[in-house]
C-alpha cells in the first residue's frame, strides 16, 4: 500500500470493519509507543502512524539523494589526483558514496515509496538533498577538506542515526558510518600531507578549509529555534541529538584536530565554554543557507543537470533490466504452465 495508514482508507467499509480497522489502529498505536519507549525497533511490517512513516521517508530520501549528488564534487577530480594511488583512494570513495546511496534507498522503499518516484522527484528539482553539495571544489586540497570536514560532519550526524528507531535506517547507517570513518581519514592525510608540503601547499589546505568550514556546520541543519522537525524526530528516537548539539560536538572535534593539521580553522570565536561545557562557534550565515536551500546556492543548477544527464544515459540500462526481467517472467510462466498441465 502506499504511504498512508489503515485509517485513510475507510470510505467503503462497512461498520464492522470500519470497528475492527479502528482496532487494530488503536493495537497498533499502543504498540508503536511501548516501542518507542523501550528504545526498541520499528520494522517495516509493523504498524506505524503516518507522520512517523512520511518524515522517516522525507529524512531518508533526502539522505540518500546527498549521498548520489554527493559524488559530483569529488568525481570531478578523480582524472586529475596527484598520483595512480590517490586516484585509485578517490574512486573507491565515491563508489562508496553510490552504495551509501543505494542503501538508503532501499530503506526508504520499506516504507512503501517507489524508487523511481524518489528520483523522479530529486530530477524534477522537488526533492532536498544536502546544502553542503551546491559548493564548487575548486582544488585537490578540496578533496582533504570534503573528506575531513563534510565526511566528519557527516560522520558525526550519522553515528547517532545508527540507533535510530526504525530498523532498515539504522542498520544501514552502521555500514554508512564505517565507509564515513575511512573518508574523513583520507581527508584528513590529503590535507597533512598538503600541511607540511611547501608554502603554498599549506596554503592551499587552509583556503579549502577556510571555504568549506562554514558550509560543513549548515550541514547540521538550522539552529534549534528554527528546525521545525526536530522535536517530533527526537520524540520518536529518530534524532538522537538536536541540530545545534551536533553542531558544537563537531567544533569541538574539529577544534583540536585542526591543531595537528596545523592550520586553523577561519573562525576566531570557537571556543569551549566552561560553564555550559559546551563548545561554541561564530555566526553562520543562515541567509545563504535559505538561498542554497532555495536552489540559488553557486552549483544547485550545475547538480541537477548532471543527474538529469546521468538518469538520461542511464535509460538504456534501465530498459535492458526491464526486458530481461520480463523474459525471465515469460519463461517462469510458461514453465508452470507447463507443470500443471
Ligand atoms: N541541507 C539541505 N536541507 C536541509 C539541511 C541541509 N544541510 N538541513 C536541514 N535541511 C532541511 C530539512 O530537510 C527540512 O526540510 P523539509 O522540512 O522541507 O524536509 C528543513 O531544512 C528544516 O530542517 P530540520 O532541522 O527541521 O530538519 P530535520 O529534522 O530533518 O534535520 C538533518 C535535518 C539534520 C539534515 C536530518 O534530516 C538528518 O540528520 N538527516 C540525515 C543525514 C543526512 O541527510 N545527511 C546529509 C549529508 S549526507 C553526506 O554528507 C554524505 C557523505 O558522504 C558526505
Amino acid at each position: 500500500m502506499a504511504v498512508q495508514n489503515l485509517q485513510s482508507v475507510t470510505a467503503e467499509l462497512s461498520p464492522e470493519e470500519l470497528e475492527a480497522a479502528a482496532r487494530r489502529d488503536a493495537e497498533g498505536q499502543a504498540n508503536f509507543d511501548r516501542v518507542i519507549a523501550d528504545d526498541s525497533r520499528i520494522e517495516p511490517k509493523d504498524w506505524m502512524p503516518a507522520a512517523y512513516r512520511k518524515t522517516l521517508l522525507r529524512q531518508i530520501s533526502q539522505h540518500a539523494h546527498s549521498e548520489i549528488i554527493g559524488m559530483q564534487p569529488e568525481a570531478n577530480w578523480i582524472s586529475r589526483a596527484p598520483s595512480l594511488k590517490r586516484k585509485a583512494i578517490l574512486m573507491a570513495k565515491v563508489q562508496d558514496e553510490a552504495g551509501h546511496g543505494l542503501y538508503l534507498y532501499s530503506a526508504a522503499e520499506t516504507l512503501g515509496q517507489s524508487r523511481d518516484k524518489m528520483m523522479d522527484d530529486l530530477i524534477a528539482g522537488k526533492a532536498r538533498y544536502s546544502s553542503i553539495f551546491n559548493y564548487p571544489a575548486r582544488t585537490w586540497a578540496d578533496m582533504g577538506a570534503i573528506g575531513w570536514l563534510v565526511d566528519g560532519a557527516a560522520i558525526c550526524n550519522q553515528v547517532p542515526l545508527c540507533r535510530a528507531s526504525y530498523g532498515p535506517y539504522g542498520r544501514a547507517m552502521v555500514r554508512v558510518c564505517k565507509e564515513e570513518s575511512f573518508h574523513q581519514r583520507q581527508g584528513f592525510e590529503i590535507l597533512l600531507e598538503l600541511a607540511n608540503g611547501t608554502p603554498e601547499q599549506k596554503q592551499m589546505a587552509q583556503d579549502a578549509v577556510d571555504r568549506w568550514y562554514a558550509p560543513a556546520l549548515m550541514m547540521f541543519g538550522p539552529p534549534d529555534d528554527d528546525s521545525p522537525n526536530s522535536r517530533q524526530s527526537m520524540a520518536w528516537n529518530i534524532k538522537r541529538f538536536s541540530n545545534d548539539e551536533l553542531r558544537h560536538r563537531f567544533v569541538g572535534m574539529m577544534a583540536e584536530q585542526v591543531k595537528v593539521l596545523g592550520l586553523t580553522l577561519p573562525d576566531d570565536q570557537v571556543r569551549f565554554n566552561e560553564e555550559t561545557k559546551k563548545w561554541e562557534h561564530g555566526p553562520l550565515d543562515w541567509n545563504e543557507f535559505k538561498e542554497v536551500l532555495a536552489g540559488r546556492g553557486p552549483c544547485n543548477a550545475q547538480r541537477l543537470e548532471r543527474r538529469r544527464q546521468a538518469h538520461d544515459d542511464g535509460a538504456w540500462v534501465r530498459e535492458a533490466a526491464a526486458a530481461y526481467a520480463a523474459k525471465q517472467q515469460a519463461k517462469q510462466s510458461m514453465t508452470t504452465k507447463e507443470d500443471a498441465a
